[in-house]
């Protein structure tokens, strides 16, 4: 029998024949509490489609998860080791590893080796859950291998944010970076600021069609949708369960709309009082950069600390007009007093605070790439994605300023573009043009980075915004099977991928897809 393992392991030995999974067989676990969890999880997956109860128990069972220590305290960018070996023999399988992290990837790999109809949520009677034999023997390339969903533009449920998160664990990926707010809609119950929620998550209307079409349309229906607290928990929890990281993002001090529609005391004053926007693109509407901002900024920080247990806390600072700045009496007052000559370094002035706090916390700032205009310390990460207008260098030089890098390119990772041509015959999409052979030849290991530095390159992930996205399976057919190659990148070495074999093991992958009703483009 042949494996279709997507992303490749590092090592993979096919042997002479096949496991049986039958009704009567348990899972066994071996080591701490964190290998019961996890081969709860697996009697969990493997349940619906064949409708077997499997029992999980200490000790020998046909199926083993073992792990030879309790889980180490994490790295300093919140990772544990992902390594993990894969036994499977007609006698029984064995999965072993150092970390419930290495046992959660193992679990996938071994679902991804019983028929695809394992993904399916019904019973499917008649079918034989045969597993090829095989020794795997696998740890991934890069730490941080993820994808980042924009709740703001479009609103997604807590059902469909978990299935996000459960399709990405699936390719062995771990970080889910969830783009929370933004000016289209402020997604996160604060309890101490209200009117976030019953003011900030609902637009009067949405621009109906593309952002450049003339004149602009509305539908003149509200749209609106928050997460609770006990929805942020509960897909935490999910993520959590299956040893993936929600990074949360609040994007600040730009793409605040939202936020400044509800407490105006946060914006630029009277004359720059924006509305919940209902239109896409950058708004020039801003975060004043009073002390008492940065005091409201650290007490939402402060809410979703105690809710995200994330090393990483994602402060956006993306797309940030400096015009209100440079226009305002007080902004250029504050400047004064900190001894700032340009506005670009109110921003940094910001960033640094928020990095200050964060560690006092324990925790550790990530930004997308614009926080390294005006100067940020180099304990802050940053997540690159404008290289394809501004070349490789800057994210090089940021390595060796000593910044931890995530890659999120548009060239290679905006699942948010086109897929193919002609794009007249494809979905409305914001623009671009990222196929999915492109996905593929996406090289994260930088050649300028120096080899003691390699280590700050975290990894990488894709990127969904929402703009144009509005429905599942719209969704579905931006993510996959472009993710599908992403995390093949991010976890397999260089010298093993080649897209021809991709393409062969992805003909298979998309029946696991189909059986668990995923909307992938069924092309290329
Ligand atoms: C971004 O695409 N504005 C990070």
């Amino acid at each position: 029998m042949k494996t279709n393992l997507l992303p490749l392991p590092r090592s993979l030995e096919e042997r002479e024949g096949a496991f049986l999974l039958a009704p009567a067989a348990a899972i066994g676990y071996e080591g701490p509490a964190s290998a019961r969890e996890m081969a709860e999880l697996l009697a969990e997956y493997l349940r619906p489609a064949t409708g077997y109860a499997l029992p999980v128990r200490e000790g020998p069972a046909e199926i083993v998860l073992a792990q030879t220590a309790p889980d180490p305290e994490p790295d300093e960018a919140g990772f544990l080791s992902e390594a993990y070996a894969l036994d499977v023999a007609p006698g029984g399988v064995r999965i072993e590893a150092a970390t419930s992290w290495g046992l959660a990837r193992g679990i996938q790999a071994f679902r991804q080796l019983l028929p695809a109809e394992i993904y399916a949520a019904e019973p499917r009677p008649g079918q034989a859950w045969e597993a090829p034999a095989v020794r795997v023997e696998d740890a991934p390339e890069l730490r941080w291998r993820g994808l980042m969903l924009d709740s703001s533009r479009h609103f997604w449920g807590v059902d469909d944010v978990c299935r996000f998160v459960e399709l990405l664990a699936q390719h062995r990926m771990n970080v889910f970076h969830w783009h929370l707010t933004d000016d289209q809609g402020w997604r996160v119950e604060i309890r101490k600021y209200p009117r976030l929620t019953e003011v900030g998550s609902v637009r009067r209307e949405t621009l109906v069609g593309s952002l450049g079409a003339w004149p602009h349309r509305f539908d003149g229906t509200p749209y609106g949708g928050f997460y609770t607290q006990d929805d942020l928990r509960r897909v935490v929890a999910f993520a959590a369960r299956r040893r993936v990281t929600v990074v949360p993002e609040i994007d600040m001090p730009g793409h605040m709309c939202a936020a400044i529609a509800a407490y105006p005391e946060l914006g630029g004053g009277e004359w720059a009082r924006p509305e919940v926007r209902t239109f896409w693109g950058i708004s020039q509407h801003v975060l004043n950069m009073e002390e008492s901002t940065l005091a409201f900024c650290k007490d939402v920080w402060s809410e979703l600390m105690e809710i995200f247990p994330s090393r990483f806390l994602h402060i956006g600072g993306d797309e940030a007009p400096r015009r209100e700045w440079e226009e305002s009496r007080r902004a250029q007052e504050l400047m004064a007093e900190r001894g700032l000559t340009k506005p670009e370094q109110l921003q940094a002035w910001f960033t640094k605070e928020l990095d200050a706090f964060f560690r006092s916390r324990g925790r550790r700032l990530l930004g997308w790439d614009e926080i390294l205009e005006g100067g940020v310390d180099p304990s802050a990460a940053v997540a690159c994605w404008r290289v394809g207008w501004k070349g490789w260098d800057y994210v090089n030089d940021a390595v060796r300023a000593g910044h931890d890098v995530v890659l999120a390119p548009t060239s290679h990772a905006y699942f948010d573009y086109y897929q193919d041509e002609p794009v007249a015959e494809e979905p409305l999409a914001i623009g671009g043009m990222l196929p999915l052979s492109k996905v593929y030849s996406f090289s994260p290991r930088l050649t300028a980075v120096p080899p003691e530095a390699a280590r700050r390159v975290l990894g990488g992930q894709g990127q969904l915004w929402t703009e144009y996205i509005g429905t599942r399976d719209y969704l579905d057919y931006m993510a996959y099977p472009r993710a599908s190659a992403l995390a093949e990148v991010l976890w397999t070495p260089p010298e093993r991928r080649r897209y021809a074999d991709f393409l062969d093991r992805l003909a298979a992958h998309r029946a696991r897809f189909a059986a668990q009703g995923v909307a992938a483009r069924p092309r290329p």
